[in-house]
């Protein structure tokens, strides 16, 4: 608002002297931010060069929080997101002990999303902005959470080839140079695992079934083979932003390399599970090492990543649904809290009334 037009009565003019003396304290300030700033980048760089942790308190360059801020989200995204096509068979799944264990499955993905929820708040982005974010659908997740999941064996596919592929993807990630999100790494790594492990038996369990349980099992690891090797991201030519991130030591290994070492890992599994991977070009490569493995169809990928996928627009209205459903939940422990701050100034009050009581009495 234009001060004049205010009403308000107009500034009076400084005398020369003041405005000397302000302009020479703003810019001893700026000197001294400038120097602190200098300092902290050193530190900084001091603390990648030497592959140690840099924590939340430590200077750190915007870029930096700002790529943390957007992986570090998208990842807690994804663990919530990720609940859905899980939680969509937990009244289906064919017995109590399934049952059991996709129930607590999909407990763990809320689990990661919260400690990645709090990783990231420790960067200075608060947890409603998040969540907002997210259900108007302004936050990116993994597109492979838009994939529907019609069948039983699906939960076997999801467990042994997209926890897989989260694994290899996040065990570099207990490496991380920011500390919280190392951190959190650690422990959702362990529960990947028993995930990854689920998925497995599930499928091995189909695979050594009847016929049209094996033929089930088949047709889900075919559907899900390709999403979950598009899981690392595009190949690294395109990937403009992994180099900075891995000179950050945010990222160990480029989504290539991590790509081939989880074909590398599920080539032997897959034939444990006397099951084959859609892919004619998979063949062992004496030379390199490695497994060769033919060309993703990167384009159906890029239509899920636009929001064209089977799921996306149902996953973030689900989402939505239940953040406006859960709303008398986040008043009522708002209202509590509020009643347990001012239970505890009366409680503070009466204390102090009554030493001053005894201090009287005391006295006379
Ligand atoms: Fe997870
Ligand atoms: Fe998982």
């Amino acid at each position: 608002m234009d001060i004049r037009s205010s009403g308000e009565p107009e500034l009076t003019r400084a005398a020369p002297e003041d405005v000397a003396a302000v302009e020479g304290a703003a810019a001893a300030e700026g000197a001294a931010a400038a120097e602190d700033a200098a300092a902290g980048e050193r530190a900084f760089d001091a603390i990648i060069a030497a592959d140690s942790r840099v924590e939340p308190t430590d200077w750190m360059p915007e870029g930096y929080r700002k790529t943390l801020v957007r992986q570090i989200s998208q990842h807690a995204h994804s663990e919530i997101i990720g609940m859905q096509p899980e939680g969509n068979w937990i009244t289906r799944a064919p017995s109590l002990k399934r049952k059991a264990i996709l129930m607590a499955k999909v407990q763990d993905e809320a689990g990661h999303g919260l400690y990645l929820y709090s990783a990231a708040q420790t960067l200075g982005v608060d947890r409603e902005t998040m969540f907002d974010q997210l259900i108007t659908g302004s936050a990116k997740y993994s597109s492979i959470f838009n994939y529907l999941t019609p069948t039983w064996a699906d939960m076997g596919s999801i467990g042994w080839l997209v926890d897989g592929a989260a694994i290899c993807n996040q065990v570099p990630l207990c490496r991380a140079s920011y500390g919280p999100y190392a951190r959190a790494m650690v422990r959702i790594c362990k529960e990947e695992s028993f995930h990854q492990r689920q998925g497995f038996e599930i499928l091995l369990t189909l695979s050594n079934g009847s016929a049209a349980q094996k033929a089930m099992a088949q047709e889900s690891v075919n559907r899900w083979y390709a999403p979950a090797l598009m899981m690392f991201g595009p190949p690294d030519g395109d990937s403009p932003n992994s180099r900075q991130s891995m000179a950050w030591n945010i990222k160990r290994f480029s989504n290539d390399d991590l790509r081939q070492r989880f074909v590398d890992m599920i080539v032997p599994q897959a034939e444990i599970l006397g099951l084959t991977l859609p892919d004619p070009a998979i063949a062992w490569n004496e030379e390199r090492g490695h497994y060769d493995f033919g060309e993703l169809d990167w384009a159906e990928f890029h239509e899920v990543l636009a929001g064209r996928g089977q799921a996306n627009a149902v996953r973030v209205a689900r989402r939505r649904a239940a953040h406006e459903g859960g709303a008398w939940v986040r008043e009522a422990a708002r209202a509590y809290a509020d009643k347990q701050a001012a239970a505890s100034v009366n409680d503070t009050e009466f204390e102090a009334a009554e030493t001053r009581h005894v201090a009287e009495r005391i006295a006379s």
